[in-house]
């Protein structure tokens, strides 16, 4: 049946690559977790839209699962495949389509990546800003997909302001065209922002017109070291009161060390137990002076031990790898990782609630603090101490994440800032999202997806 029905597919689909080699099911079958041992029927890389429809109405006929992919830089399990599911690769799907000067807005194929974005956006004078580490090997897709943030949340916000149209293929085949490009359109539900963050879940994204914007001014870019965590968001406080910030990501001494062995090199000498990048406009010498009179307040307040500004791009880039090199550093440790946010007012009582909950519960396993700060959302990785299986660290992890889940409850945080539910979260949605809530996403889920065939299994407990 399952030969028969995946020769089906190729006859109809003549322009349709499917591989089924192990090698393939393997590489297109997980994300950047590794606790799945990926199991796809087969992989799917369509070159059109009316492939992708062709594929999702295939799959309605002989009730075949699908897991749209694009990156699989997802940090929690959403493009994985460990159940006989066809994943749909949107990676041939991967040019720009149009730029338009008066809208100010790419149109692309949802495979591309975030990098190549960037690139086409700055050949017209203009930057799209959404920004994070994957930038090379993410895809937008994905990026959409997840509501995907990153390291200018402050400045810029999430994807999700950013995506002027979406054509997307619905659970049944059809193909949406949502908002196409509008600035303003209060003409009922947008769809456009239900199908942001649903994760593969109401359908597939197959095209995006994202609005771009003006460069910002020239930069700088300051490293600090902070004596203690309470410092952190009072300097964030000082910093904003004095200069127009673009990102204040922090990281912890522990942090410093992974990515220090993993070949960054240290800036700034001694030990100090937390550390944040920050990139601010300084367009003039007026702002070289506000930064440099923050610092100077901030060091006489005690809030900070120590910094250094960088003198040229590439002293930027080395000062922002300490920061953005943390995920790859930590990978050969398997981490567990949480991934949470709070309100920005409610983050430093929230800091010294889970630092108790974490060293009273991990009191033998490193735990690595980064993120981005400055938006309320933390990174806190968990690293499997080789003593333990992995059955036994992921046991523990999940009996850990429930208390930390309550108490985002009690301040009113999310479960999942910025990398979506995926498999990893979803028993924890409902100290995110209330039971009413829930049961009006899986009613969405039946209306654009009736037969539940798209990344079932993924986001709902
Ligand atoms: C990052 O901001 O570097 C990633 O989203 C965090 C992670 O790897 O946990
Ligand atoms: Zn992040």
């Amino acid at each position: 049946m399952t030969d028969q029905a995946l020769a089906d597919l190729t006859r109809r689909l003549p322009e349709l690559r499917l591989l089924t080699d192990a090698g393939d099911l393997e590489h297109y079958g997980r994300d950047w977790t590794r606790r799945w041992t990926p199991a796809p029927l087969a992989i799917a890389l369509p070159a059109s839209v009316e492939d992708v429809q062709g594929i999702v109405r295939w799959a309605n006929e002989y009730k075949v699962a699908v897991v749209p992919s694009g990156g699989r830089t997802g940090l929690s399990g959403g493009a994985v495949a460990a159940h006989g599911e066809l994943v749909l690769s949107l990676e041939r799907m991967n040019r720009v389509l149009g730029f338009d000067a008066v809208d100010r807005t790419l149109t692309v194929q949802p495979g591309i990546a975030l990098e190549a974005v960037h690139g086409a956006a700055r050949e017209h004078g203009l930057i799209y800003p959404v920004d994070f580490a994957a930038r090379g090997s993410c895809s937008i897709g994905g990026n959409i997909a997840t509501n995907a943030g990153g390291i200018r949340v402050i400045r810029y916000g999430n994807t999700r302001e950013w995506i002027a149209g979406l054509k997307v293929v619905a659970g049944n085949g059809e193909l949406l065209d949502l908002n196409r490009g509008l600035i303003k359109n209060s003409s009922g539900y947008d769809l456009r922002q239900l199908m942001i963050g649903s994760e593969g879940t109401l359908g597939i994204v197959v095209e995006a017109t994202l609005r771009l914007t003006d460069p910002p001014p020239p930069s700088q870019v300051m490293l600090l070291a902070l004596p203690d965590m309470d410092a952190l968001m009072q300097v964030f406080a000082l910093f904003r009161r004095k200069l127009s910030l673009q990102a204040f990501e922090f990281f912890t001494d522990v942090a410093l060390k992974h990515v220090l062995a993993h070949g960054a090199q240290r800036a700034i000498d001694g030990e100090h137990p937390y550390y944040v990048v920050t990139e601010f406009d300084a367009p003039d010498e007026r702002a070289h002076e506000a930064a440099l009179a923050a610092f100077e307040q901030g060091v006489k307040q005690g809030l900070i031990n120590d910094g250094v500004m960088a003198q040229s791009d590439a002293q930027a880039a080395a000062l922002w790898r300490l920061r953005e090199g943390i995920t790859e550093s930590l990978a050969p440790h398997k981490p567990y990782k949480n991934d949470i946010s709070v309100r920005v007012s409610a983050v430093p009582a929230f800091l010294h609630e889970i630092q108790a909950l974490l060293t009273r519960e991990y009191p033998h396993i490193e735990v690595v603090w980064f993120g981005h700060i400055g938006d309320g959302n933390l990174h806190i990785n968990v690293l499997k101490p080789v003593s333990l299986s992995d059955a036994d660290f992921i046991t523990q992890c999940e009996h850990v994440t429930k208390l930390l889940a309550q108490t985002l409850q009690g301040h009113g945080g999310s479960i999942s800032a910025e990398h979506g539910i995926g498999l990893v979260k979803r028993s924890y949605l409902e100290s995110t999202r209330s039971l009413q809530e829930i049961a009006l996403m899986r009613g969405v889920k039946q209306v654009f997806d009736p037969n539940g065939l798209l990344n079932p299994g993924k986001m709902f407990p």
